[in-house]
């Protein structure tokens, strides 16, 4: 028999007690939370006969140093590790698997199961699909013999792809459908409350302190709106997105394209005479062969409507090896006509996205109708990538496609230049052939 020890501090006590259906943990650096978790939750295996119990993080390799490695020792000869799979079996029959999630699709292997409990470490790095995935699997295992609500606990920090699910649940608390206040309970910690921290490593809360304004807000004090890492800050829904668009006669109206087998995106657009642009529609479907992609498009766009072109990723123009076909030959085959190549520069992209988003003063030139639910939600989820200044990050993928898809619309637009990036201010511009209609395009500069 080992004895184990542990002094929770006043805010780690209440997230102990808390047995609402989800208890977030957190929201600032330092506040104790993975101690929270880890010990939480080896808690109700002790307590709880036959409880199944399951913890993630984003990935394999914080996973092993947060917590594979700490409870694997806290736990010698309390539990037994087996290896494979990675979990922990207590006695009792309990037991606590770990796992991570690194893609979007990595949660779907936790369908079919059953955890009376879950833990999700870093709440902020996953996206709400992962979390509305992973509800799923929040039920009753059938190997408890007490009663037992099934709940998830989740420690956080502002910022991360998951800020907006987290923040609006648990911090601004406005619930949608049925979703149900009580259900949800936030303790709120800081580096301060974390006893630990302020006698043994006091010149932690010095590097809080001298990080940049709006992070160190965040961070020390765990303000949520100080957050910044978004990719477009520039977005603004109330801004950006209308109800009731209405496009003016004699607009260009044009499609634009992200295919792939995960998701196809298309977007409707239309410029007006001044340039603007205005996104009346989407398609945002998974599991869409090349054919039915093509005819899926087409059926929803109206007979009466007039797509002068369509512009798709230049992949579709490789061509595969098997058949000799390329995405575009299918796709034309299947009836979508007029298909040209995306211009794919990412980082002249992105800038020429942001500037519609900006627009001209109090306009923007860019105007989203609010039936493009995807475009909507995934533009604001949208981060810097962490290597490649000025570029998107690529993961999770699955928030990728509406934007992506948006910036070839945009592109297709905006007249090419022929200088290299590096040298940006330059006005000299060339159009693609392909899409020009001279006279028409505004120049954007930079
Ligand atoms: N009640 C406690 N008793 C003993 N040690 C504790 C306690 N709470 C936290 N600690 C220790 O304080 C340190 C920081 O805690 P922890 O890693 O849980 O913080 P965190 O909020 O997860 O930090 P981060 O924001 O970096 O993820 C760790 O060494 C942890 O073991
Ligand atoms: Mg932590």
């Amino acid at each position: 028999m080992r004895e184990i020890v542990i002094e929770p501090n006043d805010k780690q006590r209440a997230f102990f007690e808390s047995t609402a259906k989800y208890t977030a943990y957190g929201g600032a650096r330092g506040g104790g939370k993975s101690w929270a978790m880890r010990m939480k939750l080896i808690l109700l295996a002790l307590t709880h006969e036959g409880i199944q119990i399951l913890l993630l993080r984003r990935t394999l390799a914080e996973l092993r140093e947060n917590h594979l490695l700490p409870m694997q020792e806290l736990l010698k000869g309390v539990a037994k590790y087996i290896a494979g799979e990675k979990e922990f079996r207590f006695p009792n029959g309990a037991r606590i698997r770990l796992g991570y999630c690194d893609s979007e699709n990595d949660v779907l292997q936790f369908q079919g199961q059953a955890y009376e409990v879950i833990g999700l470490e870093e709440a902020t790095h996953f996206t709400e699909l992962q979390f509305l995935a992973l509800t799923e699997s929040n039920r009753a295992s059938g190997r408890m013999k007490e009663r037992f609500a099934p709940r998830m606990y989740f420690t956080c920090n502002p910022g991360g792809v998951g800020h907006e699910w987290v923040k609006r649940r648990f911090i601004d608390r406005k619930y949608r459908g049925s979703e149900r206040e009580s259900d949800y309970a936030f303790i709120k910690s800081l580096v301060f409350d974390n006893r630990f921290i302020m006698e043994n490593n006091p010149e932690y809360v010095e590097t809080l302190n001298n990080l940049p304004d709006a992070r160190k807000r965040a961070m020390l004090y765990g303000d949520w709106d100080a957050f910044e890492g978004k990719f477009f800050p520039e977005f603004d829904i109330i801004r950006h997105v209308k109800r009731e668009i209405s496009i003016p006669e004699g607009a260009i109206r044009f499609r634009a394209v992200d295919y792939g087998l995960d998701m196809t995106a298309c977007l409707w657009c239309a410029v007006d005479g001044k340039g603007r642009i205005y996104v009346y529609r989407e398609l945002y479907q998974s599991n869409l062969l090349l054919s039915e992609a093509a005819e899926k498009i087409i059926a929803m766009t109206p007979k009466s409507e007039c797509i002068r072109y369509t512009v798709a990723s230049p992949d579709l123009w490789n061509r595969r090896q098997e058949s000799g076909k390329s995405g575009f030959d299918i796709m034309t085959r299947a009836g979508l006509t007029h298909m040209i190549k995306a211009d794919n520069t990412r980082i002249v992209g992105w800038r020429i996205v942001r500037e519609y988003l900006r627009g001209d003063g109090e306009t923007p030139s860019l105007i989203i109708s609010d039936k493009c639910a995807n475009l909507i939600r995934c533009l604001p989820l949208l981060r810097f990538d962490t290597s490649v200044r000025e570029d998107a990050a690529g993961t999770p993928h699955e928030i990728t496609h509406a934007p992506e898809a948006l910036r070839y619309a945009l592109m297709s637009r905006t007249p090419r230049k022929k200088k290299p990036l590096n040298d940006f201010t330059s006005s000299v511009y060339t159009f693609d052939e392909t899409v020009s209609e001279r006279g028409f395009f505004e120049f954007i500069e930079y």
